[in-house]
């Protein structure tokens, strides 16, 4: 018997082979393996497959074994799969099917590395650091003269490829080399600029304003005077106004020389300096008050009424009396006589007032029965009198206080 030994090719195509094994037809056709061949190429680059393959020679030529690998066995009996670079890279883990990778890695094998790019360099300063991927840190620097700004001087590369913070930027930062701040003013750098911090009397972006307004001293506060004369002459203390940047200062004042006679009265003083460089303005403003100096009070009379101005008392003040229902003065006593302290025109009169003395049936002058009854015809009779006395000028002068309600009357 001859044998021929024919090589069968394994089928390609694996799709359609339902049942797996050694055909029954083995023995009788005289299957033997061949050798497998070598493995093929692994698949993929890591955790990939690869296969091989053996033939089958058939020795019997016997009639029903054909020619054909499936005479012996089914296709799947031809190849052989296994795993093949179980591994991924830069420290990845394998389990023979994918990978999983260290932070900062990335693809199926773990071979892509998370990168940031270049974060680019800034004018005036220099980038340090020249790696971008993931973790590394860069750092940016200025040039001397220059302050980094509107950014952070440190960036790191974060697992989502992008830089942390933001790019800063180099500001000048030498703007008081040129001596920008004038009169004493001392200069502080700020990015791109700088600023002044001004001496007194000095403002302005360069402290090139002069606000300072002229200096006054000795500016003489308000003045009260009492007097027993009429007038009287008041002096004060001429103020000094300076400017401490030496300019020129102008001074007016409304009294020409620092003494004047006052009446009784309120008066102002007043010096004003303006500093023509600048048109600012200092004021000495202060009041001078000229009084009558005042009596003591007049005691109310036992049995009578006290009747007095109740205006512009500090001016002068004009007493009279009333006798109470059958009371009397005694002997050379004129009932009719004012009693002044102050403004008489004619000096000072002060009189210690008569006690009233009882008596009957007699009755000189005027008189009243009840003090609260009586009140409003004692002060008409008062404004009456006083109108036509000798001090009548007190009620023009002072026309709308120079009413009955302004009288005082005091039992
Ligand atoms: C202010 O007045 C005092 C006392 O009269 C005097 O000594 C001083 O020199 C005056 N100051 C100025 C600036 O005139
Ligand atoms: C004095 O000046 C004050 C304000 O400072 C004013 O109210 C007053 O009327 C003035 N007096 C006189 C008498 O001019
Ligand atoms: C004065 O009159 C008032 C009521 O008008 C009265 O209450 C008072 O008692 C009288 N005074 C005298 C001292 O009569
Ligand atoms: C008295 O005179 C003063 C001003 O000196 C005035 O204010 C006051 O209203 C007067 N009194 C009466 C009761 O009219």
């Amino acid at each position: 018997m001859r044998s021929i030994p024919w090589l069968l090719l394994l089928f390609l195509s694996l799709l359609g082979s339902t049942e797996c094994g050694i055909s029954s037809q083995w023995d009788q056709c005289g299957c033997r393996w061949e050798e497998w061949e070598a493995w093929g190429e692994c698949d993929s680059e890591c955790n990939g497959e690869r296969k091989r393959s053996r033939r089958v020679w058939l020795y019997t030529n016997m009639p029903g074994c054909v020619f054909e690998f499936n005479t012996c066995a089914t296709n799947d009996m031809g190849w052989d799969y296994s795993n093949c670079n179980a591994f991924c890279h830069n420290g990845g883990t394998s389990n023979s099917i994918s990978c999983s990778c260290v932070t900062g890695f990335y693809g199926a094998c773990c071979g892509l590395q998370v990168n940031c790019g270049n974060p680019g360099s800034i004018t005036n300063g220099i980038l340090n650091g020249g790696t971008f991927t993931y973790g590394s840190t860069v750092t940016y620097t200025c040039q001397t003269g220059y302050l980094l700004v509107d950014g952070s001087s440190s960036r790191k590369c974060e697992l989502n490829a992008i830089w942390s913070g933001t790019k800063p930027r180099c500001a000048y930062y030498n703007s008081c080399s040129s001596g920008p701040c004038k009169n004493g003013g001392i200069c502080t750098n700020i990015p791109d600029d700088y600023q002044c911090t001004c001496s007194n009397g000095w403002s302005g972006k360069n402290c090139d304003v002069d606000i300072q307004p002229p200096v006054m001293t000795n500016c003489s506060s308000d003045k009260y005077i009492t007097t027993s004369k009429l007038t009287d002459l008041v002096e004060w203390q001429i103020p000094t106004f300076t400017d401490p940047h030496d300019f020129r200062i102008d001074v007016t004042a409304n009294y020409l020389t620092n003494e004047f006679t006052f009446p009784w009265g309120d008066f102002n003083v007043s010096y004003s300096a303006v500093k023509p460089s600048n048109g600012l303005i200092t004021d000495c403003l202060f009041g001078i008050s000229l009084r009558p100096k005042p009596c003591d009070p007049m005691s109310v009379p036992a049995n009578g009424a006290l009747i007095c101005n109740n205006w512009k008392t500090d001016y002068g003040q004009f007493c009279t009396f009333f006798c109470k229902e059958s009371y009397t003065v005694p002997r050379g006593i004129i009932i009719d006589d004012f009693y002044v302290c102050g403004a008489s025109g004619r000096g000072r009169l002060q009189i210690q007032f008569p006690i009233v003395q009882s008596t009957t049936g007699y009755n000189i002058g005027p008189t009243y029965s009840n003090c609260s009854d009586n009140r409003r015809e004692m002060q008409e009779f008062y404004i009456e009198k006083l109108s036509q006395s000798d001090f009548s000028y007190f009620c023009e002068k002072f026309q709308e206080e120079c009413i009955p309600e302004n009288v005082s009357v005091q039992c």
